[in-house]
This record gives C-alpha cells, structure tokens and sequence, in this order.
C-alpha cells in the first residue's frame, strides 16, 4: 500500500507524527507491506491530517485522520473524499509556484528533478544574459508585500558595480494568516535554492542568505538540510551544476520582530545590529547588506522563479489581470469553512475567494469584515466582495494586496477593538526610529480608549492616520493608517454603538461624564 502523508507543522501540529507511528504499527500487526512518503501540505487545513491512498497513480484523500480511524483505514472503510485533485477546493487552482508541494518528498533531489526541478536553473545557465530580461518579461512582483517588478530590482543590482553583491531572501513572514513561505520551503524547499542560484547568477552575485523566523523551526529544520543536500548535489557551491557560476546559501535564524521583515531593517539584523529601519535611499539593490548591491525578495517570489524559466515568461504573464501578472498563491484563514492555501491567477473576486473558495464562515454566521494584507491591510466590508483580486484593484479600494493573507470574520466581530488592536499592535512593534509611528500609535491607542469611554474621536483619528501614512519612515506606521481608517469609515455603526453604550452607562452610574470625556484632545496632543 502506498501512502502519503503530511510532514508540514500544521499537520504535524494536529497529530501527524502520531498517525505515521501508528500506520506503522497497525501495517506490521497486519503482515501488510506500507510505503509512506512523507511530503509538503496540499493546502486543505481543514483535512489535516490528510492522507492519500495512492490506486493506478492517483491519490485518494482521507481526512482529517486520527490514530483510532487508522485499522478502517487500512480496511478500506474509512469514508474519503476521492481523487485529492478533483476536491473543489483544490481542481480550482492553477499550481505554478506551488505545483510541487504536498506531492514530492520534500527533501529528496530525484524527486524534485522528475516533477520539472532544476530544468529552469538548466535554462537559465544556458543563457546567463537573458536571466533579467525573462523576469522582466514575466511581470512577476514581489509577494512580500510591495508589490515592487522583480525584475527591475535585479536589473538595477545587475547593474551596480561593486566587488561583492548579494542575495537575501525574506523568509520572516510576520503578517498575521499568512503562511505561505513557510509551506512552501517545508514543501518544496529546492524550488527556493533553484530560485535562488538563478537570481545569483542573473546579477552577478554569489552568495545568498535567507533569513527565517525562529517560530518556524520545522522550516528552518528543512531547508537546512535541502541547502545540504543541493550542496553535495553540486546544484550549490563552486560550480553549479558543473557551470563557471558560484553560488551558495547561508541559512540565517531572526529572532522574531514583526519589522524584522521590513527589507532594510532585517539587513541590519543580519549584519548583527539592531533591527532598526534604514532611510532609503540608498536603495538595498545599490547598498543593502554590508553596503554592497543587494536583491532582497520574498520566500515566494524567489520560488517562483524556477517555473518562470521552466515554462517560459510569456507563460506566466499569460495568467493574471492588468499589470498583476501569474498566480497569487492566497492564504485563506480566521473564521471560515475552508482554509489554506489557494493559488489562482490574479483577478478571482474577493467575494468568490471568501464565498465561492473558503465555504463563508465556520460559524455559519454572515461575514461582516475580511483584512486583506496582514496586520497593516485595511478590512474590507462585503460591499468590496466585487473587488478583484489585483495589486492596483485593491489599492483602489483603500487597501491592499501585501503578502496575500485573508483573514475573515463574522458578524461578531467588534471594529473599534480591531482599530485599537491595529494602533496597539504598530505600538508594539515599532522599531522607535521615527515620531510619526513610536509615538503616534500610542497616542492611536488613547483615541480610541477615549472613543470607547464616549467622546467623539472620529475626525482627531483620521488625522492622526493621515498624520502616520504621509510621515512614517516606513510602512509599518504608514499602513497602520489602512485598518484603523478601513474600520472607522466603513463600519461606523460599532463607533456610535461603543460611544452610546459608554454614554448609557455613565448616565446610569452617577450623573457625572466618564473619565476621560471631558476635555477633547487637540491635535497636536494627539500626534506628540
Ligand atoms: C513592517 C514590515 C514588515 C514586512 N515583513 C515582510 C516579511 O515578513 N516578508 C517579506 O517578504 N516582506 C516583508 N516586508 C516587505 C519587505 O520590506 C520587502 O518589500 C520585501 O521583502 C521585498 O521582496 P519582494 O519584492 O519579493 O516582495 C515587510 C515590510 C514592512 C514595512
Ligand atoms: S514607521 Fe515605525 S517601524 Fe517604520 S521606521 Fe518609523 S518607527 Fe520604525
């Protein structure tokens, strides 16, 4: 019997290892010879822990599966879900970048190269001149949150001079419900190393750091071991894959700040200073790490890379909308039916992706917000669902796309709580190096404390957003401005229903105004 199952943190989270042992002990009391391959996660999170049944090559899922399912299991009475590909959730997609993961062993290089790895490496060392011009071509733009054309970036570090350049990939991923680069190195970690030596050798740099979170150690686990096993390969080092191109990877542990993701600030972690952001300019591609001309690209940008090279550019720009080019592998999470990973050409509506794709809410209560982009991504009321998803489509509609995280909640959900969380958080995490964001967000805290206890903030807090969004030195506190304006100015009715209640209840207790509601914050004392 030849079976697969899960080695990602997630399933593993839920009982995998538990499940395998157990397979393993039930096959051996059975006389029953069981072959299990432990691979990436399909994307199905709430099928974990999935396991497939390979029959005449195609894989039937089961899940989620518990060490008490295991003998029906093996009996062939446990109910599945069919053909793992023809799941809905699943047939809907359009895999480039993820195409591999949750199907080969992560770990091994044979099984890399027979689904299609290392061809576009082989490619691109054929034609070394044409690296930058193809990224060009293909449109794709960095998944890490900017947006900002790949390709462009590596032209302008291709064409620096300098003794020394390099290549970083970010691998912090601190938005809140996104885990794709995680999934994706604990999948199919060589589809980032390939990624990687093309970027080395497309701008002239020969060595690359990526730089992982310390919450992710199965990560950090795995890909230690792929970098390994591509340098005893020969597909890292001296000569790669026997060319006259060097290049290898360092593998470099953060220890956990939302803005140690920011590019600047994370330079300056790796370099072994406090993670404090930089000016720019100087642009990184011209002095990023140790001064020197530097690609800085996320986990998925990197990763994509391969499969641009292999099918060809004009290939992946084919799929898309308007100048958001290829697939956006979405990160569905928070309160819905069917979360995970779904990777689709850009252009599918929000409100498919959270109707149609997630199933709508677990609770089965109606939607009433979906933060798109992470802690710093505006909520978007289901008036937006016609909203499509594209880099400038969401940007007009006050938010944005980040690293394409949704987070879904239901009607429950109290907006002047999330404000102040979004105010609190930037508090939190602000790296101190400019006013606008250190003390702004706190004083963003105090507004809505006020708001809460029953004085009328509303014009004072989007001041004080404009204030953060047109001042901050980066987009920490400048994009705190999207969730705080998205939940004062599209569900207004949580704000006069907080303000009434405050008032009520300081009408019920002694005839005297709430603390705090007498004197209105001017505002230069909100943003000082
Ligand atoms: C506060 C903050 C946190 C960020 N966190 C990440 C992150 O975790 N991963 C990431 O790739 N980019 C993150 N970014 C964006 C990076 O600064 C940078 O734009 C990105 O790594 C460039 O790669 P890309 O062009 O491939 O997206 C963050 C930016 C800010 C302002
Ligand atoms: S916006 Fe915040 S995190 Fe960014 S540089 Fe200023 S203080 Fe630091």
């Amino acid at each position: 019997m030849k079976l697969f199952l899960s080695i990602d943190a997630v399933a593993r989270a839920l009982g995998a290892d538990e499940l395998a042992r157990t397979l393993r002990r039930e096959a051996e009391a059975r006389g029953l010879a069981l072959d299990i391959t432990r691979v990436g996660s399909r994307g199905m999170a709430w099928l974990e822990p999935l396991v497939e049944i390979e029959r005449d090559g195609v894989r039937h899922a089961f899940g989620p599966v518990t060490p008490d399912d295991v003998p029906a299991l093996l009996d062939g009475r446990l109910p599945g879900h069919g053909p793992t590909e023809e799941i809905p959730f699943f047939a809907r997609q359009t895999r480039l970048t993820f195409a591999r993961c949750g199907v080969i062993d992560p770990l091994s290089l044979a099984d890399y190269e027979a689904h299609g790895g290392l061809t576009g490496l082989r490619k691109a060392l054929a034609e070394p001149a044409a690296i930058v011009p193809v990224m060009i071509e293909s449109g794709l733009r960095g998944r890490g949150g900017a947006g900002f054309p790949t390709g462009i970036k590596w032209q302008t570090v291709a064409e620096a001079e300098a003794d020394r350049k390099y290549i970083v990939c970010n691998a912090d991923e601190g938005d809140s419900g996104t885990f794709a680069d995680r999934m994706l190195i604990e999948g199919d970690p060589f589809s980032l190393i390939e990624g990687m030596a093309i970027a080395g050798i497309g701008v002239g740099a020969t060595l690359g750091y990526v730089y992982l979170r310390s919450e992710y150690p199965d990560a950090i686990a795995t890909l230690t071991r792929a970098v390994e096993r591509a340098r005893e390969a020969g597909l890292l080092g001296a000569s790669v894959l026997g060319s006259d191109h060097a290049f290898d990877i360092d593998v470099r542990v953060g220890a956990g700040a939302y803005v140690c993701g920011e590019e600047t600030s994370l330079l300056n972690s790796l370099e072994g200073k406090r993670a404090v952001v930089r000016a720019k300019p100087p642009l990184p591609a011209l002095e990023g790490l140790f001064g020197r001309p530097t690609v800085v690209n996320n986990v998925m940008s990197l990763a994509t890379v391969p499969v641009i090279f292999e099918r060809g550019a004009a290939h992946y720009a084919s799929f898309g909308l308007g100048r958001s080019l290829g697939t956006i592998p979405l990160q569905i999470a928070g309160n819905v039916r069917f979360g995970g990973l779904f990777e689709t050409a850009f252009g599918m509506p929000l409100g498919e992706i959270v109707e149609g794709i997630a199933g709508g809410t677990a609770t089965g209560r109606p939607v009433k917000a979906v933060q798109v982009g992470g802690p710093l991504g505006a909520y978007h009321p289901v008036s937006d669902y016609h909203t499509p998803f594209g880099y400038e489509e969401f940007s007009g509609s006050g938010g944005l796309v980040g690293h394409a995280g949704l987070v879904v909640f239901d009607d429950s959900v109290d907006m002047v709580e999330q404000a102040r969380f979004a105010f609190e958080f930037c508090a939190l995490e602000s790296c101190g190096k400019c006013t606008p964001c250190r003390v702004g967000a706190v004083r963003g805290v105090e507004c809505i404390d006020r708001w809460k206890a029953g004085e009328d903030m509303r014009d004072l807090v989007l001041d004080l957003c404009d204030t953060m969004h047109d001042g901050s030195l980066c987009a920490l506190g400048g994009f705190t401005s999207y969730p705080v304006r998205s939940a004062v100015t599209e569900f207004p009715q949580d704000f006069e229903a907080a303000r009434e209640a405050a008032r009520k209840a300081a009408g019920q207790a002694v005839s005297q105004p709430p603390k705090g509601a007498s004197a209105q914050l001017s505002r230069e004392e909100a943003v000082t």
